[in-house]
């Protein structure tokens, strides 16, 4: 389990970041991608999130967990530091460079230990990221994505995970989205109680929507 001091770690080594690449992005903190928007996922909320879905059985540690977009890397390290194996797939360029330099830095920092935390370059939705990653899309137990393309990767999960494959997806949007193929089981309003004023676009209140694989 990892402790508040990990998550506190994991939090003030994402805002040392952001404020140091302030400058280097051009809209602050965010970027416009060739697949999407990069704006980060508050650590405080998705791990608040992690452990009640941890606690009631709803994620699985033993199974792979999958961020489909994983910008910064920061939910890779965060789902590895519980003892989650997990992978990352981000189309950009630059921030799978910054994703891949986040991890060994949360490494050396004994933050993220035995458990997988892999990046790796591709769309999420197209089959040869998984062949590149020596995985198929359809070994992941539980799928994460805050709002890019969130349409398409439902469709896929639909068509292509194994039955029960858990669906999250991250929203600062009231209105819940249905699709076809997942049920939606519920949803998680949370709010951020992180102490660090935060230089990046992090919603700090947000919804954590739970659908699961028929
Ligand atoms: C809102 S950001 C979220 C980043 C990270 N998951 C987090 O929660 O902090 C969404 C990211 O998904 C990426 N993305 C969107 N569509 C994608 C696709 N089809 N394949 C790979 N990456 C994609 C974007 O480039 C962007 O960096």
């Amino acid at each position: 389990m990892t402790t508040i001091a990990n998550l506190e770690l994991l939090e003030t080594y994402y805002e040392v970041i952001s404020r140091k690449l302030l400058d280097k992005f051009s809209m602050g903190y965010t970027k416009e991608t060739n697949s999407g928007v990069f704006v980060p996922s508050s650590l405080n909320i998705i791990h608040q999130a992690f452990i009640h879905l941890i606690d009631t059985g709803v994620i699985d540690k033993n199974k792979p967990f999958l961020d489909a977009g994983c910008g910064d890397g920061r939910i890779v390290a965060l789902a590895s530091s519980l003892g989650i194996p997990a992978w990352g797939l981000e189309s950009d360029e630059e921030l799978v460079a910054l994703a891949k330099h986040n991890l060994i830095n949360l490494k050396a920092l004994g933050v993220i230990k035995e458990s997988a935390a892999i990046i790796h370059r591709g769309n999420f939705c197209d089959d040869k990221s998984y062949t590149n990653m020596d995985h198929q899309f359809s070994d992941f137990g539980t799928i994460y994505n805050y709002d890019n393309n969130a349409g398409l990767l439902a469709s896929k999960i639909a068509k292509e995970a194994k039955p029960k494959t858990v669906y999250l997806l991250y929203s600062g949007d009231e209105i819940k989205e249905e699709f076809r193929g997942l049920v939606f089981m519920y949803d998680l309003d949370l709010v951020s109680n992180s102490i660090n004023t935060s230089a990046a676009l992090e919603i700090p209140q947000g919804f954590v929507r739970v659908y699961a694989k028929e």
